[in-house]
């Protein structure tokens, strides 16, 4: 299943990457006129942004024509006869969901439909800096289902990376579950949700898993932020969850997430052999996430409003056939966790550790490419996230420089802002206020020799 699984996969160079999506979206549109979300559900988790750039292209060669929809939204569809030649990989289309994944039948009960509505009122806002894409509720039916019927004679579940799907398996099976996140803000607000034979345990991939951890769960699930190294990293810490004879299943991005993905995967997949799991069988379209705040926000300063739950990942189940023949760790650096995070009420601001200046004056200033400080992007490789000291959970952005209290400034702020809000809330509460910019109005308030914010 393995070799299959990879050779299917097409070998990409970047120069390359915009030419597929380019026959994706074709070929796409030559089975029938569709829309601009339309056709995002259907390209293998491509960036809207790309996406929107190569229909644009298209549309202004001619190759693609713009037409309207009987309800007034716009339909593109193929201008004249174009071939197209496309790997197996490229054929796989988001529409079709694997058959061998299905609702479950309680998915109806309406018990379980308002528990699932307090774990949502529960949940902090998600995190662009943990990557944090929550499944759709559909998605965790079909995932507890697939779980239940791997799970053989296995007594305990182990979620790395997966707080909401742990939260919703516990109140659907009487499993075990150890649930291991970064996100301690995350796990504390779902605590109450979980089954009380379940384990919150905060932890970070790129520390040493504990002892008693290793090799103890028959079923492991696990669903990475998809950058390269933490989905490998990800994958290894999997693997120590799981007993030999236990099963890992994991959620894996699409072939046009990015350029050169098709080659992490397949070495990813040999590596993942050295770690004594064997590719048993690989789901299509078997997750489906949520579309968070940060992303909307993103995409909307790029002008790209996001409605659907277009993005989706594989879902890639091993089973544990021996132990790891990895003794040391691979040369590749672990990533640690950095972020100290701030709350108010659901809204959070993440702050880099080890950034305090050995000035008193706190400036907070724009980082180069954001506009003002929204970062257009979601993409934990951009530069502007990787410059960014100071990440809110409606994507927006800055540099932090300066104050040796910078912890106890920004809370002093943040409790400002927390009382002001609760003495007038919001007229609009539909309409979001942003944390950064209220922090930075306050500051740019401030008495000169207090900390200032730099437009
Ligand atoms: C793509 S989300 C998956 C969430 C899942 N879809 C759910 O609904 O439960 C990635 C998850 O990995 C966690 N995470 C991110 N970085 C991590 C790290 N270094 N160590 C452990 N967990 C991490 C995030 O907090 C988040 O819960």
């Amino acid at each position: 299943m393995g070799d299959a699984y990879a050779s299917s996969l097409p070998h990409e160079s970047d120069a390359r990457f915009r030419e597929r999506v380019r026959r994706t979206l074709r070929r796409l549109l030559r089975q029938r006129p569709m829309g601009f979300e339309q056709l995002l559900t259907c390209c293998l988790n491509c960036d809207p942004a790309v996406l929107s750039v190569i229909l644009a292209e298209d549309v202004a060669s001619g190759a693609v024509r713009r037409g309207g929809g009987s309800d007034g939204s716009s339909l593109f569809v193929l201008g004249g006869e174009i071939r197209t030649h496309e790997s197996a990989a490229e054929q796989q289309t988001n529409g079709q969901r694997d058959a061998w994944i299905s609702a479950p039948a309680y998915a109806s009960s309406s018990e379980i439909r308002s528990s699932l509505q307090c774990i949502a009122r529960a949940l902090p806002e998600a995190a662009p800096v943990y990557s944090q894409w929550w499944f759709s509720i559909s998605t965790c039916f079909r995932l507890a289902e697939l779980m239940i019927r791997l799970k053989r004679d296995a007594t305990e579940i182990a979620f790395l990376g997966s707080p909401t799907f742990a939260a919703i398996f516990s109140q659907l099976s009487d499993m075990r579950a150890t649930v291991f996140d970064v996100d301690t803000e995350v796990l504390r607000r779902l605590s109450s949700h979980y089954s009380p034979v379940s384990q919150l345990v905060p932890y970070d991939v790129g520390t040493e898993l504990d002892a008693s951890a290793a090799e103890r769960f028959g079923l492991v699930f696990a669903d990475p932020p998809w950058g390269r190294t933490l989905l490998r990293s990800f994958l290894r810490r999997a693997s120590e969850l799981a007993s030999v004879g236990g099963a890992v299943v994991i959620s894996f991005p699409q072939a046009l997430t990015r350029p050169g993905l098709s080659g992490e995967i397949r070495t990813l997949l040999r590596e993942a052999v050295s770690l004594g799991l064997h590719l048993w069988r690989v789901i299509r379209n078997a997750t489906e996430y949520e579309v968070p705040l940060f992303e909307f926000d993103a995409y909307r300063s790029c002008g790209i409003e996001l409605h659907t739950t277009w993005r989706r990942g594989d879902l890639l189940v091993f089973r544990k056939l021996g132990r790891s023949r990895q003794r040391t760790l691979p040369e590749w650096a672990w990533p640690v966790a950095v972020w100290e995070q701030f709350c108010v009420d659901k809204e959070r601001l993440f702050v880099r550790r080890g950034i305090n200046g050995r000035t008193s004056t706190l400036s907070i200033s724009p980082v180069p490419g954001a506009i003002d400080f929204r970062c257009p992007t979601t993409s934990s490789r951009s530069s502007v996230m990787q410059l960014a000291s100071i990440v809110s959970t409606r994507n927006e952005v800055a540099s932090v420089r300066g104050d040796l209290q910078l912890g106890d400034t920004l809370r002093e702020h943040l409790t400002r802002i927390a009382v002001s809000r609760e003495a007038a809330p919001s007229h609009r509460p539909s309409e979001p206020r942003n944390l950064l910019g209220e922090l930075g109005l306050l500051i740019a308030g401030q008495h000169h020799d207090r900390p200032q914010c730099e437009r």
